[in-house]
């Protein structure tokens, strides 16, 4: 049998292209929008992470959830900087969530509050993700939009208390394959991943609404 870490790679990979092809992803990428997008972006990022991040302690001691709960994973602190960055000191007066956002979080705080399993399938999706893929964006964005590397406005891509990416995630693909789950709550870990990726992807849909390039 495989591996669960192999399984869940394997069963969201169809929905990863769809994610980094998505509109807005290509056209933030690929350089055809304003800063401005990328700082909405980022404040989404605010909401999901503010729903993981103020729920892990509540899950440390858990035996399904607690061994990922790792605080050199937390992201809340440099987004917080990046958006003081983006949008000024200010920038929580000027906060909101899309609805797909609201969704999103909500779903995740329900899984942090009920159920383990599910916080680990959201926890995947994105700890494992910005540990990746993460490092495209920052680049670009960088270039983009003249933020110091590895500074302020691209903080939220820089673990800098994980100097070993490669080696964290060979770890972090451990604790998946040893969880403490059976066969049926493993499958259902798996849906839910499938579905974090499509509360991604609705983010990337309504930002794509609100950043449309005019054709
Ligand atoms: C343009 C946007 C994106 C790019 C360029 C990108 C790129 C990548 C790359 C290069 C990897 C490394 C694969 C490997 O380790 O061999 C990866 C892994 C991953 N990405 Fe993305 N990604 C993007 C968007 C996303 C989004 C939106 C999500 C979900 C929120 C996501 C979730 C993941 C996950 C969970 C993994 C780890 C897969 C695994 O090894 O188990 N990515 N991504």
């Amino acid at each position: 049998m495989d591996p669960f870490s192999s399984l869940i790679r394997t069963a969201s990979h169809e929905q990863h292209v769809e994610a980094e092809t998505s509109t807005f992803m290509t056209d933030l990428l690929g350089g055809r929008l304003g800063v401005e997008a990328y700082a909405r972006y980022t404040e989404q990022l605010w909401f999901v992470y503010e729903a993981l991040e103020s729920t892990a302690g509540g899950l440390a001691a858990d035996p399904v959830a607690g061994p990922f709960v790792r605080p050199e994973l937390f992201r809340l602190p440099e987004l917080e900087r990046d958006l003081t960055r983006l949008r000024g000191a200010d920038w929580r007066a000027g906060l909101s969530a899309l609805p797909a956002t609201r969704a999103y979080a909500d779903r995740v705080r329900e899984c942090a509050e009920r159920w383990p399993g599910g916080y680990v399938a959201h926890h995947y999706t994105r700890y494992l993700g910005d540990l990746s893929g993460g490092q495209i964006i920052r680049d670009r964005a960088e270039r983009a939009w003249g933020f110091p590397r590895k500074g302020d406005g691209v903080r939220f891509y820089v673990f800098e208390r994980i100097p070993n990416p490669a080696a964290f995630k060979r770890d972090y693909r451990a604790l998946l394959d040893g969880i403490a789950a059976d066969e049926l709550e493993r499958q259902r870990i798996v849906a839910e991943c499938r579905a974090a990726f499509a509360l991604n992807t609705g983010v990337f849909r309504e930002l794509g609404e609100e950043f449309e390039l005019s054709a």
